[in-house]
């Protein structure tokens, strides 16, 4: 058995210990890690993501038949196998945790746009990583929006499918987080990056070039999304636009960025200076990509992760270490950056795929004097969330 195929099996299997049934069909969505374009996604601003071979599944089937009002059921297999049921008679209720309520607002949020849940039962098992930066959230709230879509008939469209899962993480879990890790969830190609404007949700894959490896470093150090400093990042870079008088960040440039600072303070200015860089290294981080240019892609990265480390202070010290050790065994063969939220979580090298020792050594040299060990593993860049077409 294959990755997918063991997660599937254990997906069918939980659905049955929960549900006393078999499900009648399967869905993936992948979790992600993102290229470049860090904190820009609710600045209004353009990101290349690309989703991992990594994912949740869902198995679902038809409600119990019991009588009594109409239940939405499901059971999360990684979370101890915690179960939760609510009416969809009504309005959805905010659930006990965070699990519960990427569910119930993923539902909530699909009823609030006028589609119209089933009663349905899932099972829901995943392995992308939790809170390594990687999205499992996204990839467990496309998932869920996903199998609402395909049980309940709704051919929903990867943006319907990102913005509920959006809106569950907004609105249920509290945690103010943009559209990036969803739309990459619900609308990658297999092979390719998508480029992604945050403001339209316009989108294009693309490609990665064949001598091009991406690895992701897990440092192991964790940070919980909500609650953490993200919310404080959003709300700064939303009082920045305010002073410059602009919709969003993006909206800025160098010029503006400069010539109307005022009297923004140092804290605030770094954050804007650190939107208008970042947005500044999407284009070209796109053409390095598709056309294997390792040494462009040594020079872009090490400017994001400065500029993520001085500008936006979301780095840690050992992260700052690791991203440094990987760049410098690297060279001109390619870069390294942390990705995602920051606080912890990953480092991500895009490289020569000829690379992979220089990686390992330089990771085996940030372990000799780390308190927790790195571990580095190459994803392919998988496809967005479908159906599972045939399970044998
Ligand atoms: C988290 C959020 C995204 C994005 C990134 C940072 O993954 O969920 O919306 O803001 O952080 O780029």
């Amino acid at each position: 058995m294959n990755r997918r195929e063991r997660l599937i099996a254990r997906a069918r299997q939980g659905f049955r210990a929960a549900y006393g049934a078999d499900p009648t069909a399967f869905i993936a969505a992948p979790g992600r890690v993102n290229l470049i374009g860090e904190h820009v996604d609710y600045n209004d601003g353009f990101v290349l993501p690309c989703a991992i071979d990594r994912e949740t599944i869902v198995a679902l089937g038809p409600p119990a038949a019991a009588a009594g009002p109409p239940l939405f059921e499901a059971a999360a297999l990684d979370m101890g196998f915690a179960r939760d049921s609510f009416a969809l008679d009504g309005p959805i209720a905010h659930g006990p945790g965070n699990w519960q309520n990427h569910v119930r607002g993923v539902v909530d949020a699909l009823e609030r746009g006028g589609h119209r849940v089933m009663p349905m039962r899932i099972a829901i098992a995943g392995d992308v990583p939790i809170g390594a930066g990687l999205s499992s959230s996204a990839a467990f709230g496309v998932a869920v929006a996903l199998a609402c879509s395909e049980y309940s008939v709704l051919n929903l469209s990867p943006e319907t499918l990102a913005r509920a899962a959006q809106a569950a993480e907004n609105d249920f879990v509290g945690c103010a987080c943009g559209i990036m890790d969803q739309m990459a969830s619900a609308a990658s190609t297999a092979g390719h990056a998508l480029l992604l404007d945050c403001r339209t949700l316009a989108y294009r894959p693309v490609p990665i070039h064949p001598s091009l490896a991406i690895t992701v470093i897990d440092t192991g150090l964790r940070r919980e999304l909500t609650g953490s400093a993200f919310n404080q990042r959003r709300a700064e870079c939303e009082a920045a636009a305010r002073h410059y008088g602009v919709a969003a960040l993006r909206d800025l440039d160098w010029a503006q960025l400069e010539q109307a600072r005022g009297n923004l303070d140092d804290v605030h200015y770094a954050r804007a200076r650190h939107v208008v860089s970042e947005l500044a290294r999407v284009d070209p981080v796109a053409a390095a990509l598709a056309g294997g240019d390792g040494q462009a892609l040594a020079g872009l990265l090490a400017e994001a992760h400065r500029s993520l480390a001085q500008d936006f202070a979301v780095s840690l010290p050992p992260i700052d270490r690791l991203a440094a050790l990987v760049a410098e065994a690297l060279g001109t063969a390619g870069g390294a950056r942390l990705t995602g939220a920051g606080f912890g979580g990953c480092v991500v090298a895009v490289a020569d795929r000829t690379a992979g020792a220089a990686i390992d050594e330089a990771v085996a040299r940030y372990n000799r004097d780390a308190d927790l060990p790195a571990q580095a593993e190459i994803f392919e860049a998988g496809k967005g969330a479908a159906p599972i077409a045939f399970v044998g």
